[in-house]
């Protein structure tokens, strides 16, 4: 694996190799690098979770964080992406973790650059990492993907995290159903549209995705209360999940809106679980990339210390 910018190409073997590996580090822990690496973290969109995950896994592999603000850097003087990754490529960075508004942009990057991209959301595009700790955690719940049936519900057409988790989840042999208001819809991905109850009583798990408003050009007219009774998952509807169904949800949540605030934390709830899982999975990636790319070694690893989650 030279870059982690989709979920689209990976194969079965590979994906469960990574998630394999990121559940054993969530267990066990893992050593941190032995030499000195630096990883530039260039995030041109908000972020809270992504961010500080891969911070925390970067430091906990050892490595040195280079943090890249958009607002005080020389793309303010109108310098490009690329020259900007490429400025800390030729600087000493073995690899980029990237966040852009420009759907495909990592694509385009990791075709010029020499050293690993890590695609952290590109616009509508993907966000592989994200989905990663959504498989790890399905996986950590049922043990296998072939049998399990994953509802995708909410707005499914400016989801970066539905794009690359129906990719995945196809791969991996899981049941797919998708639900959505029906303006949401994207008919590129080739999965039934069902209602909000049938996707809640019939599904294992039910991945709920935040209302991307910060994406939308028209005038959305429901209110909160609205949405949650029409298209998201209220208390009435958690009642009728199946026994050992579990909710799923990238966050940020717009609580009383995809879900009802008294189920964000609920038995069923996996939500923080999938931030802890996202620590883990991003270490994972980031041994990955360093190895297969000749940048470290399995020995590279520092003996005296256990970088544990
Ligand atoms: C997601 C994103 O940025 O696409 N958030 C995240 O990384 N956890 C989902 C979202 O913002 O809705």
């Amino acid at each position: 694996m030279k870059h982690f910018v989709s979920m689209k190409n990976l194969s079965e073997h590979e994906l469960l190799q990574l998630i394999k590996l990121a559940d054993e580090i969530s267990s066990q822990g893992l050593q941190p690098f032995s030499e000195q690496l630096f990883v530039a973290n260039l995030f041109f969109e908000p972020s809270t979770r992504t961010k500080m995950s891969f911070t925390v896994a970067e430091r906990r592999l050892g490595m040195d964080v280079l943090d890249f603000a958009s607002e005080s850097s020389s793309i303010t003087k109108g310098e490009s992406v690329y020259d900007t990754a490429k400025t800390f490529e030729s600087i000493g960075a073995s690899l980029i973790v990237i966040r852009h508004p420009e759907t495909n942009i990592c694509t385009q990057l990791a075709e010029k650059l020499s050293i690993p991209v890590i695609n952290a959301g590109d616009g509508t595009g993907e966000h592989p990492t994200q989905s990663l700790l959504d498989l790890l955690t399905i996986y950590q719940e049922f043990g296998k993907f072939k049998g399990v049936k994953v509802a995708i519900v909410g707005d499914i057409k400016h989801s970066r995290v539905a794009r690359s988790n129906a990719y995945a989840l196809r791969t991996l042999g899981a049941e797919v159903v998708l639900s959505s208001k029906p303006d949401w819809q994207d008919d590129t991905l080739e999965y039934p549209y069902v209602s909000i109850d049938d996707a809640v009583e019939t599904s294992d798990v039910v991945m709920l995705l935040r209302i991307q408003h910060e994406r939308h050009t028209g005038n959305e007219q429901l209110t909160n209360q609205t949405y949650l009774e029409q298209y998201g998952l209220t208390q009435a509807r958690e009642k009728n999940m199946k026994p050992g169904a579990i909710i799923m949800h990238p966050a940020p949540v717009n609580r009383g809106v995809e879900i009802d605030d008294r189920l964000v934390e609920c038995n069923r709830s996996r939500i923080f679980k999938q931030m802890s899982n996202g620590v883990s999975v991003r270490m994972a990636i980031i041994k990955r990339l360093l190895e297969d790319g000749g940048i470290m070694n399995a020995n590279s690893f520092n003996e005296r210390e256990v970088a544990s989650r």
